[in-house]
């Protein structure tokens, strides 16, 4: 029984220094990996993605009330799959990667699209300039901090 017992104790003796030395080999390299980025940085790269999405959450909420129904409308005929898209991410990306400036013109034109609702566009784009235009700006504010 004693042996027994002696034994078991040596095995897990031996268990143990043998766990030390794995420890310490897996410690070694992991150490100098971290000291590459200072750990002190990654809470900063966490902080960086939360606020854009906080300013894309803010401005998605102007853009439904703004640009989205009228695109939807006169646009997705050609442009399901960006501007003109019924689905409000797909949407706003769309719009984002255009120059606003064009999509307004086309908007309000005769001549692009052969839609019909020129007219009728240009009144309602019209009413929901200012409120889009302070929307954008905080947009632009809240992603260049
Ligand atoms: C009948 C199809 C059709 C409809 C409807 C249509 N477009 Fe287009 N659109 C096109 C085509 C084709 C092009 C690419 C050729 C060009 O630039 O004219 C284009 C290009 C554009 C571009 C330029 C994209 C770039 O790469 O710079 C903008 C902006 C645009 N459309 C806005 C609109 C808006 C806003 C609406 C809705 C009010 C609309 N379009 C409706 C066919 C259409």
């Amino acid at each position: 029984m004693n042996q027994a017992k002696y034994f078991m104790m040596a095995s897990l003796g031996i268990a143990f220094l043998l766990m030390s030395v794995v420890f310490t080999n897996c410690a070694g390299p992991k150490n100098e990996a971290v000291q590459q980025p200072p750990s002190s940085d990654l809470p900063e790269e966490h902080q960086e993605i939360a606020p854009a999405q906080i300013c894309l959450n803010e401005l998605m909420v102007v853009y439904a009330r703004t640009w989205f129904d009228v695109l939807k409308t006169s646009c997705i005929g050609c442009h399901k799959s960006g501007h003109g898209s019924a689905n409000l991410s797909v949407s706003i990306f769309g719009f984002l990667s255009l120059d606003e400036q064009r999509i307004r013109n086309n908007a309000i034109s005769n001549h692009h699209g052969n839609h019909f609702e020129a007219t009728e566009n240009l009144q309602t784009i019209n009413a929901f300039t200012d409120d889009w235009t302070i929307g954008r700006e905080k947009y632009e504010d809240c992603i260049s901090q």
